[in-house]
């Protein structure tokens, strides 16, 4: 493989993406992010400096999906596998591509990335499908206007309440807003018709879309007015291509699709919808894209009318039975059940958290679980929330949701196998496909529903949490310690242990 190296600044802005000003945090000042590109098995190499200022605060960067086999420590997630990157301090992060497909990086320090610290990565492999044109990433987000900080300190007050609201949807950072809806009161510089995204197809070509969601919290439902989505991949699974009008995804979740330009407008114009579903805390759920034809006059809007197709309700990802792996792995029998809970409660001060397996977890920076695992300290304070599963080899979760809203479920470190998924309990018993199970690395499970996933050890302190911002910092993470003889023996790079010495020094002199 070949290595791509990547410089990222990350520092604070005041950016107007949907016309409303907020305070951001930015890599290289884009929103989104740069762009990681590589080929699979490529190494990728990221200087890291964090140039945030007034207030300054640490962040810690997370490649999505990846494995990082024999390099947990380069997993980018503070509390786990790092200490904080402190300010004007810089991190070196070097992995190697070793999935293919889509996917996106973004920060993993408290709700920062909901503050546009993130960006689309794509790491070409093999594929079986056949198209013309690589469109690239379509990166869908919810948007909230105030920033992340204050948010998160709402939530978390006596009395407050763990739905935070999203105020826009934007389509690759853009959407427009209707500047007569925000409080009287507030003073906020806002522009009408900022602008929308605006994607060009070839007519008669086929081409491939990267869905990301991007977003904090909500679920959307994909679609383009007209045209039939093929799906190729979910996550970094390629999938047998089945077609679709729309298509859910979840927090963190990525769906490729191939799109041929034979829509049934002879303007060669339509509309790009994403939608939050009825499950989200959404006051402006449509988010909208132009989609042009070569030949189409890209000065008017389009004039095509939406699929007929519903919001079912059940805010769950496409059914399991359709979405089968191209290149099958059967799943092994387990060798340690874990059973994981999701609960909410409010605790005595009147503040309301999320309790999964027991415990609402509070991540203590100071002291990340990798390199104390690594140094041989296996005794954790209960509310980091730390499961050692040992020298299992393949461990199954049952993910029982005992809350009414759905939680997009992300695993760190693996390519999950996703067994079944539906209301209620499961039976204990039925798998979806075991000779090829679906794989992926976020999977959604429904309100008051369940969710059956296993995986393969790949030696590492792992994070499995909901990926929505605003419930994993609510307490909703927890970490595994898998295999924990080969973490004792790894190697952790001195430049994980500086982090820590500037990440000490640093929360010393702000104490
Ligand atoms: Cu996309 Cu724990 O993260």
């Amino acid at each position: 493989g070949v290595i791509r190296e990547y410089d990222f600044t990350i520092s604070r802005s005041v950016i107007a993406p949907d016309g409303y000003e907020r305070p951001v945090l930015l890599v290289n000042g884009a929103f989104p992010g740069p762009l990681i590109e590589a080929n699979w098995g490529d190494k990728i190499i990221v200087n890291v400096h964090n140039n945030i200022t007034g207030p300054e605060d640490g962040t810690g960067i997370h490649w999505h999906g990846l494995l990082q086999i024999g390099t947990p420590w380069e997993d980018g997630s503070p509390g786990v596998s790092q200490c904080p990157i402190a300010p004007s301090r810089t991190l070196t992060y070097e992995f190697i591509a070793d999935l293919f497909g889509t996917s996106w990086y973004h920060s993993h320090y408290s709700g920062q990335y909901s503050g546009g610290l993130a960006g689309p990565m794509v790491i070409h492999g093999p594929t079986q499908s056949k198209y013309d044109i690589d469109i690239g990433p379509v990166m869908l987000s919810d948007w909230h206007h105030k920033d992340y900080f204050e948010l998160v300190e709402e939530m978390l007050a006596p009395g407050g309440s763990p739905r935070v609201f999203s105020d826009n949807n934007l389509i690759n950072g853009k959407m427009n807003f209707d500047c007569s809806t925000v409080e009287p009161n507030d003073a906020t510089p806002c522009t009408n018709n900022a602008g929308i995204s605006k994607f060009k197809l070839q007519r008669g070509k086929t081409h491939r879309l990267r869905l990301i969601n991007s977003g904090s919290d909500g679920e959307q439902r994909f679609s383009i007015d007209g045209h039939v989505l093929t799906v190729i991949a979910n996550d970094f699974t390629p999938i047998e291509p089945y077609n679709t009008n729309v298509v859910t995804l979840g927090v963190g979740q990525r769906t490729d699709v191939l799109v041929t330009a034979d829509g049934p407008n002879s303007d060669g114009a339509f509309w790009m919808r994403s939608n939050l579903t009825v499950c989200t805390a959404a006051k402006q759920p449509f988010a909208v894209a132009a989609v042009y034809y070569d030949d189409a006059d890209t000065n008017e809007l389009p004039r095509s009318t939406p699929w007929d197709a519903p919001d079912p309700g059940t805010c769950a990802n496409d059914d399991l039975a359709i979405t089968k792996p191209l290149f099958p792995m059967a799943v092994p029998e387990p060798t340690f059940t874990q059973t994981m809970a999701i609960e909410l409660f409010t605790n005595a001060s009147n503040i309301t958290l999320w309790k999964f397996n027991g415990v609402s977890m509070r991540a203590n920076f100071n002291h990340p679980i990798l390199p104390q695992a690594n140094e041989g300290n296996f005794t954790f304070e209960e509310e980091w929330n730390v499961l050692n599963f040992r020298g299992n080899s393949s461990v199954r979760l049952v993910v029982v949701n005992k809350t009414p809203g759905p939680h997009p479920m992300h695993l760190h470190g693996h390519n999950v196998y996703v067994l079944h998924e539906g209301p209620g309990d499961w039976d204990g018993l039925k798998i979806i496909r075991p000779d090829n199970p679906m794989r992926r690395d976020v999977q959604i499970v429904r309100g008051n529903g369940h969710l059956v996933l296993q995986f393969d050890a790949n030696p590492g302190v792992w994070g499995f949490h909901c990926h929505i911002a605003w419930h994993s910092a609510g307490g909703f993470f927890s970490s595994f310690i898998v295999q924990q003889d080969e973490v004792v023996r790894m190697r952790i790079p001195q430049t994980v242990w500086d982090t820590c010495r500037e990440w000490d020094a640093w929360t010393a002199r702000n104490a």
